[in-house]
Formats: structure tokens, C-alpha cells, sequence
């Protein structure tokens, strides 16, 4: 399958699922199609470049949400992906976006959708002292985090006192989980040899 990445700042997820296509457990199902930004500075675009990725940018900033979200895209129509995995791609996507690519775009969340929606998931369980949180990854609709669960994982919590804690042990579980749910995704879809095919083959 091919993925197109898309993120606007750090890219440790991007990273981490990289890494899998080429080493891990996405060897042989998947492979980077192209790594995308709305931010031609994202850091994660460098560390993209670096690893032998594609990588495009198209600059968000000051446009109009729809306008740039058609001509996004139609840009990476052109890399024919077939699925658009969000990693820290800092923006709400419009039907624009979405339409081309419908069913087929994933987002990482690090906390439970149906308990925490948009930014700063880590300072709320940092701040309401959680004893544990589940990263998520969910297929993405119209909404703010609110398409289908494809996949959750707990994160123990317990004995983490500072932020930087909690951000540590949840990004080591993000950039395990988002490469199975893509596993799974990925698996999911592909034909399967149908036996009873094959058994009417062997009749004949
Ligand atoms: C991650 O915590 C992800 O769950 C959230 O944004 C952050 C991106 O981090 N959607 P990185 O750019 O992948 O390092």
C-alpha cells in the first residue's frame, strides 16, 4: 500500500512509521508514497528528506481553508496513495480534503477520542493527574476527532510526575500502535485467495 504522510512540525510519528515500512512490521505491505506539509519549515520535512522520503509542501498559511485543501489534495492525487495517514498535521480538514479520500485517511490521537478532543491531550492527563490514558487511532471524518476507532492503546501513567514523562511513555506506545493499525488496515483489504475459487478449480 502506499501512504502519504502528512504532518506540520516535529515528525516523530512520521519517523517511526518510516522506519517500519523499511525495517519493521510494514516491510512489504507498505511503503512512503510522500511525506506532505502545510509548513515548507516543518522539521519533520528535513528528517523526511534525510531518510530517502519524497516530500512536498505547499504553504497553508493565509489561504482560505477549502482553497487550500482542494489544491492539497490534487497534489497528492498525483502520489496516488491509498491511504493519507495524519501525523501531527496541525489542521481541521474540510470535505474538500476529505472527499477524494473518503475512508481512507487515519489520525494518531493521544488520548481516548471519546474522552478528549483537538490539542494538548498530554497537559489533560498530565493535569488531571490520569493514572493512565489510550492513544487512538481513528479514521478521520468531518468532525474533530470523531471518525472510527481502528485501534487504542493503554498507556500506564502511574509514577509519571512530569509532563515530559507523560509525553515519553505515550510516544513510545504512538509509534508502536499507528504502524500495526496500519498492519491490520492494510491486511484488511487485500484480497483474500478465495478457496472457494480454488475449490471449484480443482473440481473442474
Ligand atoms: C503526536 O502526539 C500525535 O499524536 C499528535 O500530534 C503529535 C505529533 O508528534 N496528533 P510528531 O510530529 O509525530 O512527533
Amino acid at each position: 500500500a502506499r501512504l502519504a504522510i502528512l504532518l506540520s512540525g516535529r515528525g516523530s510519528n512520521m519517523m517511526a512509521l518510516v522506519e517500519a515500512t523499511k525495517t519493521g512490521v510494514l516491510k512489504g505491505l507498505a511503503e512512503v508514497a510522500v511525506v506532505f506539509s502545510n509548513k515548507p519549515d516543518a522539521f519533520g520535512l528535513e528528517t523526511a528528506a534525510a531518510l530517502g522520503c519524497p516530500v512536498a509542501a505547499l504553504p497553508s498559511q493565509g489561504r482560505k481553508r477549502e482553497v487550500f485543501d482542494a489544491e492539497a489534495a490534487q497534489l497528492l492525487q498525483q502520489y496516488q496513495p491509498d491511504f493519507v495517514v495524519l501525523a501531527g498535521y496541525m489542521r481541521i480538514l474540510s470535505p474538500a480534503f476529505i472527499q477524494p479520500f473518503a475512508g481512507r485517511i487515519l489520525n494518531i490521537h493521544p488520548a481516548d477520542t471519546h474522552q478528549h478532543q483537538g490539542l494538548h491531550a498530554y497537559e489533560w492527563a498530565f493535569d488531571n493527574k490520569l493514572t493512565e490514558t489510550k492513544i487512538t487511532v481513528h479514521l478521520v471524518d468531518e468532525g474533530l476527532d470523531t471518525g472510527p476507532i481502528l485501534a487504542q492503546q493503554t498507556v500506564d501513567l502511574r509514577g509519571a510526575d512530569t509532563l515530559a514523562e507523560v509525553e515519553r511513555r505515550g510516544l513510545a506506545v504512538e509509534h508502536e500502535l499507528y504502524a500495526w493499525a496500519l498492519v491490520e488496515l492494510i491486511k484488511s483489504k487485500q484480497p483474500v485467495m478465495s478457496s472457494a475459487a480454488e475449490t471449484s478449480r480443482v473440481l473442474k
